[in-house]
């Protein structure tokens, strides 16, 4: 969704706001802009609909501004189409004496009475957006602070007043870059529900909606936490609590190589991160199974094993791909560690009002730590008074940090919005998780360390599932012009066919439904005709003769059928159009093995019809509105 960079320090600010604008593509957008100071104080936007190629050219055509402060946003149309005037920054201050540039992530919920107030007091709109209210709010409560001065030097602190005076009036979420064209030398920002970060630098200071923009500049960040507003100057850096006064900030390392968000040779991230799985998996991994104790070890739950004993129930919840790792983790858990398991949708859990006793956990599970309803969840549970977990990937997060404990990924970062290696490393941790549970429980040390030899596979294992992307690339090819499709399968491969079908349908536009195989007779069988393929997910397994009749009804009726299969299964080959083998693996591990065909099916099929992989249409990486 939205993006927000910010810059103040000794290099052209516009250059910077480019490149991290650039890295802040992944999150989805529609238009973009930067704002800077020039030098004879006047505010210097410049605005484009689409990609940043086409700000670039913008920029490039105005004259050079070699301003060393200024922000800039990438927006998701949420108030308003994706037009110049709605794209920010913002502008704020009455017609022909706008004083300040803004820029927004998140939702103004009391926007309209606002603009109607801010209306009726003169000021004139320009745009849609509910965040053009906040920069003239800010500029109607500064001019109110100058005047109360009589006539005393305004100082940044002015401009902090301000900002906190005009906060205080908003309800809903925001992420504020703000620049005032009195002070080329400071950019201000705010945060409520939406995530900001400040890079430390020498002499410059970097201001982002997520890390990724600062990698590679800076290692030395600070989080802002909800109600504090930042002043960021060159040199210093300022925190202070909107209610309170000035706040000591933490600033933390930030443990990311640049080349970790580069693409290197591949030509998307979405492909370079299902390659990357292998290694994301053994980082999931790592330090995690101790062979000693046959069991996994978790450093950041938070919880002894006393407390965990006490644990009656999980619920899992979460949106999208990682709800379907939370399928995966219900027939895990259940199945090793005999705790009953519950999966919600975030979106749903938040407003339900499920009974939750005192022995239910919750695990919010996400790769960004900042999708709207997860969070919203995890909050709503929180504040029944349960204990709340994440499994999340990216350090620092809101729902990282919000969770009373939990277990990261450590996948690296995933830019592409189609979710691959992140998913699979959620189902490592999970299986890893019930591993935990399991040897607190009945599981005997003797299975405890027949799972941990299992588990140390799976990298392998996956390495090798990924040498069909060629044979799998082929049947892309063939099948790349059909418009429906559904996948199949049973046991610890529904969830795999449900996200399979989320896969392709994200990516490439295609309709595909998941579905439990044995469901196919009670409905979704009428859809079988020889356009539309069929794809069983289904290695070997005690299942395997059961979907194996699931399969044959599917080629009564002259439906294609893909099968994702175990290598040495020839008797599949007789039956199927086409077989994409795979290793064979133990049936709770089949999830993560079983995925990489489908990311690859789904990647080709979206590459041959010429979609944009990495940035699908009204998709955005981080849903961090409702
Ligand atoms: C994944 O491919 C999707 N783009 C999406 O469903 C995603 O999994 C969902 O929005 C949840 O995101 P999160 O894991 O960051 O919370």
């Amino acid at each position: 969704m939205c993006g927000i960079v910010g810059y103040i320090g000794h290099r052209t600010a516009q250059d910077f706001l480019l490149e991290g604008l650039r890295r802040l593509e992944y999150r989805g957008y529609d238009s973009a802009g930067t704002a800077t100071i020039t030098a004879d104080a006047q505010l210097n936007i410049t605005k484009s609909v689409g990609r940043i190629a086409s700000l670039a050219q913008a920029i490039a055509a105005n004259p050079p501004c070699t301003a060393g402060a200024g922000i800039g946003h990438t927006r998701w149309a949420t108030h308003g189409a994706a037009t110049i005037d709605n794209a920010h920054p913002h502008l704020g201050g009455e017609q022909g004496d706008q004083i300040l540039a803004i820029t927004h992530n998140g939702v103004i919920e009391n926007f309209a009475e606002l603009r109607s107030s801010l209306k009726a007091r003169g000021f004139e709109f320009t745009s849609e957006t509910d965040s053009e209210v906040v920069a003239h709010l800010i500029a109607e409560t500064f001019k109110k602070h100058c005047e109360k001065s009589n006539g005393a030097p305004i100082t940044h602190a002015t401009g902090v007043n301000a900002i906190k005076e005009a906060i205080a009036q908003l309800r809903g979420t925001y992420g504020l870059a703000i620049i005032f064209k009195h002070w080329p030398e400071a950019i201000f920002a705010a945060r409520l529900g939406s995530p900001l970060v400040i890079g430390v630098g020498d002499g410059e200071h970097f201001l982002a909606s997520d890390a990724q923009p600062l990698i590679g500049y800076t290692d030395k960040i600070v989080y802002l936490a909800d109600h504090q507003v930042a002043v960021l100057e060159a040199d210093s850096l300022q925190v202070s609590h909107r209610d309170a006064g000035a706040i000591a900030h933490d600033v933390r390392v930030l443990d990311v190589e640049s080349n970790q968000v580069e693409m290197g040779d591949y030509d998307h991230y979405m492909l370079k991160e299902i390659f990357e799985q292998p290694e994301a998996l053994r980082n999931t991994m790592r330090g995690r199974l101790s062979e000693d104790d046959a069991t996994a070890v978790f450093g950041g739950l938070n919880l002894t094993p006393a407390d965990l004993l006490k644990v009656k129930r999980i619920v899992f919840t979460a949106c999208g791909t990682s709800w379907h790792s939370g399928l995966v983790g219900e027939y895990l858990l259940e199945d090793i560690a005999q705790i009953p398991v519950e999966v919600e949708y975030a979106s749903e859990l938040r407003y339900r009002n499920p009974p939750m006793d005192d022995g239910s956990l919750l695990f919010a599970i996400t790769q960004s730590g900042e999708t709207a309803d997860t969070l919203a969840a995890l909050r709503e549970m929180k504040r029944k008074g349960h204990m709340t977990m994440a499994i999340c990937n990216v350090v620092g997060s809101s729902i990282a940090q919000e969770a009373d404990g939990g277990i990261y990924l450590h996948a690296g970062p995933e830019i592409g919005v189609a979710s691959t290696k992140a998913y699979t490393s959620q189902c490592l941790a999970l299986t890893m998780l019930a591993l935990y549970l399991g040897r607190l429980r009945h599981l005997s040390y003797n299975k405890g360390r027949k799972m941990i030899n299992a588990i140390r596979q799976v990298p392998d294992l996956v390495e090798e599932a990924l040498k069909q992307n060629d044979r799998i690339a082929e049947i892309a090819a063939k099948y790349q012009h059909c418009n429906n499709f559904l996948y199949l399968g049973r046991h610890y491969n529904f969830p795999t066919a449900l996200e399979g079908a989320l896969k392709l349908k994200e990516i490439s536009y295609v309709h595909a439904e998941g579905y439990p195989a044995a469901e196919m007779k009670h409905g979704p069988i009428a859809l079988v005709d020889k356009e539309t393929p069929s794809v069983f997910v289904m290695p070997q397994g005690f299942i395997y003769e059961k979907v194996m009749s699931n399969l044959e009804e599917t080629k009564a009726r002259s439906g294609p059928v893909i099968a994702i299969a175990a290598e040495g299964d020839t008797r599949i080959a007789e039956v199927a159009d086409d077989v994409i083998y795979i290793p064979q693996t133990i049936e709770y591990l089949q999830p993560i093995v079983s995925a990489i065909p489908l990311q690859l099916l789904s990647y080709h099929i979206a590459v041959l019809r010429g979609c944009d992989v990495d940035k699908p249409r009204n998709l955005a990486k981080s849903v961090t509105v409702e």
